[in-house]
């Protein structure tokens, strides 16, 4: 029964559309029909501002970091359930939100606060590597799959560092989400019609 509570928590949490509240109660905009018309940060910034932007990043890391603090609460310390499983769930709410006729945003955001719920370092080192790959990129979504590949790196020194296996596991579905998630991003980047973030 607590499985399956923290379960629905992590996906209803997952689930919150913030791009798309944050669009349409403070700016009258529906996101889905601007820009890229993806439900993320990334097409918040591009459409409707830094400032809108920062929230939903913010509101979208914190959903995956507060269902890895949740699952780890004492409440839940008998369900037989890891945290990271989990945040990936609150991952998979992100990608299909109930509040969004199920067409949600491409797993960025999300999964890095997984990360940073679950172990700070790493995400930490997953943002120096975004900014980094961001900087000479200047595509979010391909510094997103790049950040993706190096994140199993990072997962696989992890696990030779603290013999758990689990958080490269996750990190390596996580970036089968990202890349799935991101099948036309693919296809504009190979087209050269990508667009690229002006302020940098
Ligand atoms: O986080 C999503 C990002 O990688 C790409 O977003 O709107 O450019 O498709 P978008």
């Amino acid at each position: 029964m607590d499985i399956i509570l923290l379960l629905l928590i992590a996906y209803l949490l997952g689930s919150l559309p913030s791009a798309l509240w944050v669009g349409k109660l403070f700016y009258k905009t529906d996101i889905r029909q601007h820009g890229s018309g993806n439900m993320g940060a990334t097409n918040t910034f591009r459409v409707l501002g830094k400032k809108a932007g920062i929230t939903v990043t913010i509101v979208d890391i914190l959903k995956g970091t507060a269902a890895v603090l949740i699952a780890s609460l004492p409440y839940f310390s008998d369900s037989s359930i890891h945290p990271l499983v989990v945040g990936v769930v609150a991952v998979i709410g992100h990608m299909f939100p109930v509040f969004a006729s199920f067409k949600g945003g491409k797993a960025v955001a999300t999964s890095g606060g997984v990360l940073l719920g679950y172990s700070w370092p790493i995400f930490v080192l997953v943002i120096l590597t975004f900014l980094i790959a961001l900087k000479i990129t200047k595509m979010v979504s391909l510094t997103s799959m790049i950040v993706a590949v190096l994140g199993v790196i990072y997962g696989i020194i992890y696990y030779f560092i603290t013999g758990d296996i689990y958080l490269g596991l996750v990190i390596f579905l996580m970036g089968a989400f990202i890349f799935y998630r991101h099948r036309a991003n693919i296809a504009r980047i190979k087209a050269g019609t990508e667009p690229k973030v002006k302020w940098l």
